[in-house]
């Protein structure tokens, strides 16, 4: 693994290898006399708003041992039009690695075939490796294992989020159902890539999918970027929320899960959000310790 650009380019056994090193860093958080970044400075370059990506990353990556700057690209020459090729053969002369967050999962490539030096995914418009990884930590950390569960995602199931999870799907044995409006289900694109053999139910009917699962996971309605179809997302998506109600369907052991950040009264209830605090911001914690893994996982190669 050179970068972590998607849950797609990742096999199973990396998909565990970091799950495993997630573990056993946050057991040993504080403890751990390693620093695998030890010499290095990494930086951030984010094109979108960010409160657990950015500081996950900066204390993990100051945690193990290395130094870490924050560029918005607002605030270099890229956002003023320097090609993102030319940034990345700047920046890769100098850095030891970089963590973007910005729209096209086109640009985050790029970056990393110019740089040549390991790149990490925090939010593109097609994808949110980072999270997905963390959220199947939780998984694993609360109900034992991931393998022959079922997450049920709700809402807006065509953004980074849910195609983040199709992906996991394709790649480890559990069921992922998903929720939407027929607008904003998963592209038939994205279906055929991943082919048939994954688990993966998609339907209106948000009832029906959350019957008896395991997990039941959301993510904000509007999603950064798609600002300007709020009015529309938020008619559209009104039924697709996560509330007593609907957690009463699922498994009595249920997770309620959300990326963060969340709007209470939107994608779900300001009631089921604090019942679920605690697995929530576990959640959100273990952004950190999945992505402490990543880095250093990224950091032994030369
Ligand atoms: N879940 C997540 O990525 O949160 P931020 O946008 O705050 O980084
Ligand atoms: N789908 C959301 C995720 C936020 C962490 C967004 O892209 O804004």
């Amino acid at each position: 693994m050179k970068h972590l650009l998607s849950i797609e380019s990742l096999n199973r056994d990396e998909i565990y290898d970091i799950l495993e090193l997630g573990d056993s860093m946050k057991a040993s958080r504080g403890t751990h006399s390693h620093q695998p970044l030890e010499g290095q400075c990494w930086a951030l370059i984010f094109s979108k708003s960010s409160t657990r990506t950015r500081v996950s990353f900066e204390v993990g990556i100051r945690e193990l041992g290395g130094k870490v700057m924050f560029l918005s690209a607002t605030d270099i020459q890229l956002g003023r039009g320097e090609p993102i090729e030319d940034t990345a053969r700047v920046m890769g002369r100098m850095l030891h690695g970089a963590v973007i967050r910005t729209y096209c999962q086109s640009d985050v490539e790029v970056f990393a075939k110019h740089s040549n030096i390991p790149t990490i995914n925090a939010l593109t418009d097609e994808e949110h490796p980072c999270q997905i990884l963390a959220d199947l930590m939780t998984i694993r950390e609360k109900l034992g294992s991931i393998e022959g569960r079922s997450v049920c995602f709700i809402g807006d199931g065509a953004c980074n989020v849910p195609a983040s999870w199709v992906w996991a799907a394709s790649k480890l044995d559990f069921e992922l159902r998903i929720a939407a409006p027929k607008s904003f289900q998963p592209s038939p694109e994205l279906l055929t890539k991943v082919g048939a053999n994954a688990r993966i139910h998609i339907t209106e009917d948000v009832r029906e999918a959350a019957r008896g699962c395991d997990v039941l996971y959301t993510d904000v309605w509007v999603s950064m970027g798609k600002e300007k179809e709020a009015a529309l997302r938020l008619t559209e998506l009104a039924n697709y929320q996560i509330n007593d109600a609907l957690v009463s369907l699922a498994a009595p052991h249920a997770l309620v899960m959300h990326c963060l950040p969340a709007y209470r009264g939107k994608e779900i209830t300001a009631e089921t959000f604090e019942t679920h605090a605690q697995t929530l911001f576990d959640q959100a914690e273990n952004r950190l310790h999945a992505q402490k893994a990543i880095l250093q996982l990224l950091a032994k190669k030369p």
